[in-house]
């Protein structure tokens, strides 16, 4: 898919903004403050309708303002759809060819969008829940049973949580919830570890074409049960855990405290590598999942926010030469030597194309 054209009305810096894009690479470029990762933020907002900024809709909204509106042609085939965002402090109004979306599920499926944002650097270092999300996030746009299992996982943890914090704990309700959370965690870790499988089998590609000499990336999948026989060996783990659960009031082991890990040649990145490697290769963790996908149609929208931040000349040429396999890719960046098929100069409430 491609986004052809965008609208803002009202949105964060921009009054009024009109912009055509290059179905390749598009480079928005400005001075710090400009209003880059506004226009990328217009742009993410049109797949998940939330932004990764500010869970406040009202900053959103340009200060002063009543209401902010986006509006984008995007472009699937021959087939080209119009979309609306209005957003005013009391919520957002979806609208596809003039017609209101009532779930967010259609909207990304319309447009697929992976990001990049400086945050992304600490993707390893930092705390787990920002890598599960990662790996739920990309395995949901693949395979819609995960995000239903996700969903029916995270209301059995809600109510087995409750029920820990009960005064007096209801041990047979307990179990009971507790096979439930089993049933639905084994294929959880079935569908984690086949995609980080075969996001491995792409990995060392793209780090081939990211890093400068041979390097090898592998990602390590951490699931809080090993073994094969998967119900078994969870029932005693639980079993095991309960007295600890009771007294933390909380469902202290399962998926949704599980974690993976990247190693650069052998050695945890989290670790051992540098801050510019950490972003290589958070950088081909976010761009390895496009691989994966083989219709070209279905294949995301990537937005890299600062981007070239940190990284030598020689990387940024080959990470330049890696976006020219990618399909439709917006980069925000401070420095106006990057090339792309459109420039977009960025500047104090308005964005124009030169090239
Ligand atoms: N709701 C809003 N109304 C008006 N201005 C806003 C709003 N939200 C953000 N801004 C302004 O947008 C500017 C920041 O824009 P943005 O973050 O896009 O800059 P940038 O070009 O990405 O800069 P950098 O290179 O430093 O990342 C700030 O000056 C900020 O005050
Ligand atoms: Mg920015």
């Amino acid at each position: 898919m491609i986004i052809t054209r965008l609208e803002l009305r009202n949105f964060r810096s921009y009054p009024c903004l009109n912009l055509d894009f290059s179905e390749k690479n598009n480079i928005l470029v400005g001075k710090n403050g400009a209003g880059k990762t506004n226009l990328v933020e217009g742009i993410y907002l049109l797949s998940l309708c939330k932004s990764w900024r500010s869970g406040d809709i009202r900053t959103l909204i340009r200060q002063g303002e009543e209401s902010a509106f986006i509006r984008a042609y995007v472009r699937e085939g021959e087939m080209s759809r119009k979309l609306e965002i209005l957003i005013t402090p009391k919520g957002k109004k979806i609208s596809l060819n003039d017609k209101p979306v009532k779930r967010l599920s259609e909207l990304s499926k319309l447009v697929n969008v992976t990001l990049f944002s400086p945050e992304d650097v600490n993707l390893f270092k930092g705390s787990p829940s920002s890598r599960r999300n990662f790996l739920d996030v990309s395995i949901s746009k693949e395979l819609t049973p995960y995000l239903s299992l996700i969903g029916r996982y995270g209301k059995i943890l809600q109510e087995r949580n409750m029920a820990l914090k009960s005064p007096s704990p209801d041990k047979t309700y307990l179990e009971v919830l507790t096979n439930q959370l089993i049933d639905v965690s084994e294929p959880i870790t079935h569908y984690r570890h086949e995609y980080l499988t075969r996001l491995n089998k792409i990995l060392d590609g793209v780090a081939n074409a990211l890093y400068e000499n041979d390097r090898s990336l592998r990602l390590i999948y951490k699931p809080f049960i090993k073994e094969n026989d998967f119900k078994e060996m969870a029932s005693k783990l639980y079993r095991k855990n309960l007295d600890n659960d009771l007294l933390h009031k909380m469902t202290m082991i399962g998926v949704h405290r599980e974690d993976f890990s990247l190693l650069l040649d052998g050695n945890d990145v989290a670790l051992y590598g540098s801050q510019g490697e950490n972003r290589l290769a958070a950088i081909a963790l976010k761009i390895a999942p496009y691989f994966l996908i083989e219709e070209k149609e279905k294949k995301p929208i990537t937005i890299l926010d600062d981007v070239y931040s940190e990284l030598d000349d020689k990387h940024s040429l080959r990470l330049t030469k890696l976006l020219k396999n990618l399909g439709q890719v917006f980069v925000t960046t401070a420095d106006y030597s990057i090339k792309g098929d459109a420039i977009i100069d960025v500047s104090k409430e308005s964005a124009t194309r030169r090239k």
